[in-house]
């Protein structure tokens, strides 16, 4: 289907429903970051229900039908991960694994994906992200390659009233939009040479 608008659409996808999220207001801060002719739209997590087969078979729930309609429709997506125990948290697999179903019509195959997060500690999400980056690619999905933009210490970047000003974490994210968009192009060009 031919999209109704020249503006490149991302949907951001924090991996935390915490209302003051370091990764959510990480995402906020791309959304003002990213370039003309580009929006960020968000998605909140919160109400996608554990997945669970007997629960697909009778239909999906609302919440899940919502996430798999904007994951379709965006031209790609931007996913910040928390991580926890040195992993991507529950939240955010749960809802990768019911917008990978079913097998066959995953709205994830070939959706191109830039992959960030931050923590208040030293690593700023490396693991998570490269547990991250393996579990997109077992759905089809295109991670971005590169930058990547692990955020570390995310306590002295964010406080109550959200993100501090910090240009140089504004303009990384940026890089990582202009990237991203880049990258979903190379893909569509490939698409019509392989046709
Ligand atoms: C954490 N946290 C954490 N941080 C980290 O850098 N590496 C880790 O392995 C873990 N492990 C971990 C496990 C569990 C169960 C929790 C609840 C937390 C801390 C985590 O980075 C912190 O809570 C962040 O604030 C979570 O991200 P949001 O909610 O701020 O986006």
């Amino acid at each position: 289907m031919e999209k109704q608008s020249n503006t490149f659409q991302i949907l951001a996808i924090p991996g935390s429903s915490r209302r003051r999220s370091y990764n959510r207001q990480l995402l906020e801060v791309a959304g003002r970051a990213a370039p003309d002719g580009v929006t960020v739209e968000m998605v909140d997590l919160a109400l996608i229900p554990f997945y669970d087969g007997d629960v697909e078979a009778a239909g999906d729930p609302p919440a899940v039908r919502d996430l798999k309609a904007r994951v379709r429709a965006a031209d790609a997506l931007l996913i910040a991960t928390p991580e926890y125990n040195g992993a991507v948290p529950g939240l955010l697999q749960n809802a990768i694994d019911w917008a990978s179903r079913p097998y066959g019509a995953s709205a994830l195959v070939d959706k191109p994906v830039a992959i960030i997060g931050a923590s208040p500690g030293d690593g700023g999400t490396a693991r998570a992200q490269r547990m991250l980056r393996q579990t997109l690619t077992n759905t089809r999905a295109l991670p971005l390659p590169a930058p990547e933009l692990a955020v570390p210490r995310a306590a002295s970047l964010f406080d109550d009233e959200g993100a501090l000003a910090d240009l140089g974490l504004a303009e990384q994210l940026r890089e990582v939009i202009v990237a991203l968009v880049d990258w979903t192009r190379q893909q569509s060009v490939n698409d019509t040479r392989a046709a």
